[in-house]
């Protein structure tokens, strides 16, 4: 088998076999293929496209480049869930501990943040002394005892997707479906889980920014999760602004604190509830999804998801005083309130740049080497469709650094627009596939 053949193949819009699929992933993850010609076949996807068949195969032969996760120790149906990346969205921290405290087992491997969206595991490694690196036998040992671990991927989990996705981030090829489906789903499939609950994202802040291509995203994963015997249901909801009030590390924890011990509702709450309740039901915990709900709203009532974090974080190393006494957590102590600078409604909180304001505080990274703050981040005082007065608080800065706070200052404000009339208000969940 040559590569170039298949290069042309994809290029004139033809279906790639089984074997020419599994040919590329092989060769690419050995080093015996050159970058180029991996690019080249990546761009050819991208404008020819694959079928659920080819997309299937390729997530399969990317799900086995490397090692795997075997759960079968743990008993009952293992859910995982997965966001296509957002801001301010701390759904994982919400609805792992609250799905636990019904009885089902999460076992969730999670990822860093990239560029302008945040990553549970940088979130979890702002409480002090909490380690997401375990074993796969910790890990195991963990979901067993607590119910509940959410650790970061090992070193050797999906490899292939580690090249790959480094190769589309720098070739103009991230956003296709096909691509994105096959790279969440293979890291889905290796970490073990029975059944995936996705959030995917549509608006400013996410990959797929129109609600239709959310949509045939989240209908390429539905069928990749069926074709390849992994129960899937996807939700569409909304990242044209950010999901929770924070963005930014520890505020983010101390956040969804507030959300599990009943402080605070919202956006991310109910997101977090939507998912909750669809875990249950794929897990089959529940006859209907309605009922699912009910379980993981009495688990957050009860107190009993704030105490299931508790057992993980202590579990992971961390202390899980944070959960009584968020005032443990690393925020940075220095907080400037950006004012409106006119009266009105607020008509765009947009995602995008809320989230690369964040950053430029020191939030997140510019390339997977660099070190990020876990202080620091903004906390919203207003949503899209609310009314504001000239001077009135909209968001503020938690910083430990006056370098960038300008752009960032800018950035935020492009961001944010204030009209006389109120907004057309977005739904906050789009739909479901299954
Ligand atoms: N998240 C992933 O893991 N992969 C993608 O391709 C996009 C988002
Ligand atoms: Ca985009």
């Amino acid at each position: 088998m040559r590569m170039l053949d298949i290069i042309l193949k994809k290029r004139d819009g033809e279906e790639l076999t089984k074997d020419e699929i599994d040919f590329f992933v092989q060769e690419y993850v050995a080093g015996r293929m050159p970058d180029y010609q991996a690019s080249a076949l990546l761009m050819a996807i991208y404008f020819q496209g694959m079928t659920s068949r080819e997309t299937a195969d390729l997530t399969l032969a990317m799900a086995y480049s490397g090692e795997t996760v075997d759960l079968s120790p743990i008993p009952g149906i293992k859910v995982d869930k997965h966001s296509t990346g957002g801001v301010g969205d701390t759904t994982t921290l919400v609805v792992a501990p609250l799905v636990a405290a019904c009885g089902v087992p999460v076992a969730k491997m999670s990822g860093r943040g990239l560029g302008h969206t945040g990553g549970t595991i940088d979130k979890l490694e702002s409480i002090p002394g909490f380690n997401p690196f375990q074993s796969i036998e910790d890990f195991i040992r963990i979901v067993k005892e607590v119910g509940v671990a959410v650790v970061g991927q090992t070193e050797n989990l999906v490899p292939a997707d580690k090249k790959l996705y480094a190769l589309r981030d720098v070739t103009g090829t991230v956003e296709h479906k096909s691509l994105i489906a096959s790279s969440v789903m293979s890291k889905k499939i290796a970490a073990g889980a029975d059944a995936i609950v996705l959030d995917v994202k549509a608006g400013s802040g996410a990959f797929m920014e129109s609600v239709e291509e959310a949509f045939e995203l989240a209908q390429e994963m539905v069928s990749v999760g069926i074709r390849v015997g992994r129960s899937t249901t996807a939700v569409v909801t909304d990242m044209s602004q950010p999901l929770g009030m924070a963005i930014g590390n520890a505020l983010e924890v101390r956040e969804a604190i507030e959300i599990l011990k009943g402080e605070r509702t919202g956006a991310l709450k109910e997101v977090s509830l939507l998912l909750g309740a669809y875990m249950l039901y794929t897990a089959g915990r529940c006859q209907t999804v309605k009922q699912g709900r009910e379980m993981v709203e009495e688990a957050l009532d009860s107190g009993k998801g704030a105490q299931k974090l508790k057992e993980m974080i202590r579990a992971e190393g961390g202390d899980e005083r944070v959960v009584d006494n968020p005032s443990l957590l690393p925020v940075a102590e220095e907080v400037i309130a950006i004012k409106a600078q006119r009266g009105g409604y607020i008509s765009s909180m947009d995602a995008r740049s809320i989230g690369q304001a964040a950053r430029l505080l020191g939030a997140g990274r510019n390339t997977k080497e660099d070190k990020i703050d876990h202080r620091v981040g903004i906390v919203l005082h207003k949503r899209v469709g609310e009314r504001v007065e000239k001077g009135e608080t909209l968001a503020e800065f938690y910083l430990t650094k006056e370098e960038n706070l300008q752009e960032a200052i800018d950035t935020f404000s492009r961001g944010v627009i204030i009209d006389e009339q109120p907004p057309q208000t977005k739904p906050l969940v789009y739909g479901v596939v299954t």
